[in-house]
């Protein structure tokens, strides 16, 4: 990936300090979602990765991983699986729980979301503490799906949580790393 449009990337992705609680530095992407070009940078960085893997679905985590998954699943020219919170989807679903600093929460997916061995990358926005990612990949590989990547435009090392994905066995890929 050249550094120029990490780079690029990067310009356009908004801190918001303190939000949406004190000490909370938000990496806000709405601002490279507006931005045509930007836009347009960050889904042609996927797929150049993703091309070469040849997966041939992208399942995107509710919400921003909706927006980054289905632009890349259209950019590719294969189809997207939404893993949506619990309680969204009409058809039967499988949940995977995870913790969170107080408390913990669910996603689910269609039990027929994809067939068994059907290669697929996972896909969110941003990788913080890892829990909504981590739940997303057992989802997947429940359903039976060659897992190729967790994907996300972000991912915030000091928080550990990709490091504990790896250390689960997941691949995991960022564009880009804030401290
Ligand atoms: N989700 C969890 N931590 C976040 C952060 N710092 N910025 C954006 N989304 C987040």
């Amino acid at each position: 990936m050249s550094a120029d449009i990490l780079t690029e990337l990067r310009r356009h992705i908004r801190t918001v300090p303190d939000w949406p609680v004190p000490g909370v530095q938000f990496r806000d992407i709405t601002p490279l979602l507006a931005e045509p070009a930007a836009f347009k940078l960050m889904i042609d960085a996927l797929a150049a990765r993703y091309e070469a893997m040849r997966p041939e679905l992208i399942a995107g985590l509710e919400a921003r991983g909706f927006i980054i998954g289905a632009a890349l699943a259209y950019r590719l020219g294969v189809g997207f699986m939404p893993i949506r919170k619990k309680g969204k989807l009409p058809h039967e679903c499988i949940e995977e729980s995870y913790l969170l600093e107080y408390g913990s929460a669910t996603v689910e997916a269609h039990v027929d979301a994809l067939r068994p061995g059907q290669r697929v990358v996972l896909v969110d926005d941003l990788i913080a503490s890892g829990g909504t990612m981590g739940a997303g990949a057992r989802l997947l590989q429940r359903l039976g799906a060659e897992l190729l990547e967790c994907a996300a435009v972000i991912d915030l090392p000091a928080l550990r949580g990709s490091q504990q994905l790896r250390e689960a066995g997941l691949p995991v890929f960022a564009l880009l790393e804030y401290a």
